[in-house]
């Protein structure tokens, strides 16, 4: 008897531009879903964080993508499954907030950039999603290049303005007006930055369905996305 052929992982994809809370929204649809959370932004920044520390990366300056992955794999950088997500682990250890911190923010979008980098994260998402564990997954490129098989995509949105405030509030910072400003400037260059690029730019695959956030709570938002799921 042949082999029964494998079924095809069930995964939901959540893309979008920068700080549209795809990643919170992502870890409560899967909560609710039974599913695990994986977050593909968190190995993006596990890799620049590589880079400024083993490598000393700076904005601005030349990125050697061999080097950066081969500091990566010396230093062990993996996702570890933890019982209902993925952390990224450095040397055996959660990497924790650093991969938030605003040195690897401003580097992330220079080092996704490289193609050598996408094919060795893209690699690492699509083993953990030939697992038989259901994921929902938040990126950049999940429904069009890294899953495209996806079985729900959706493309989340917010005004910018909403994006930098919540951005702000979640770092514990005060939405001023000056500050909203500020921060929206920040979250355009990385989007311009992460939909120019020539390999998976950010943008929403043709069967995704946009979900724009603005004017919805997250408990909304979560609650749409887990209402397609369930159809
Ligand atoms: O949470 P936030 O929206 O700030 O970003 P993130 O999801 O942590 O992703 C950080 C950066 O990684 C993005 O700005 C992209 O440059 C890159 N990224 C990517 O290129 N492809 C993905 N699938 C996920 C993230």
């Amino acid at each position: 008897m042949p082999a029964e052929p494998s079924p095809a992982p069930d995964i939901i994809a959540i893309d979008g531009p920068a700080a549209s809370g795809k990643s919170s929204t992502a870890k409560a649809v899967a909560s609710a879903l039974g599913y695990a959370h994986l977050d593909s932004g968190a190995l993006y920044r596990g890799v620049t964080l590589v880079a400024i520390q083993e490598c000393g990366a700076v904005s601005g300056a030349p990125l050697d993508a061999g080097a950066l992955l081969r500091a990566a794999e010396a230093k062990r950088l993996e996702l570890r499954f933890d019982g209902s997500a993925f952390s990224v682990m450095l040397e055996g250890r959660p990497v924790g907030i650093r991969i938030r911190e605003a040195e690897v923010t401003h580097l992330v979008s220079a080092v996704s950039a490289l193609p050598q980098v996408r094919t060795w994260v893209t690699d690492r998402l699509r083993a953990l999603g030939q697992g038989a564990r259901p994921l929902v997954v938040d990126g950049r490129d999940i429904g069009t290049v890294v899953f495209p098989g996806a079985r729900l995509k959706i493309f989340l949105t917010a005004s910018p303005r909403t994006r930098a405030a919540r951005r702000l509030v979640q770092r514990g910072e005060g939405a001023t007006t000056g500050r909203v400003e500020t921060e929206a400037a920040l979250l355009a260059a990385r989007d311009a930055a992460d939909a120019g690029r020539p390999v998976a730019p950010l943008r929403m695959a043709d069967d995704a369905v946009a979900l724009d956030g603005t004017e919805l709570s997250f408990e909304e938002q979560v609650a749409e996305i887990v209402r397609l799921a369930r159809k």
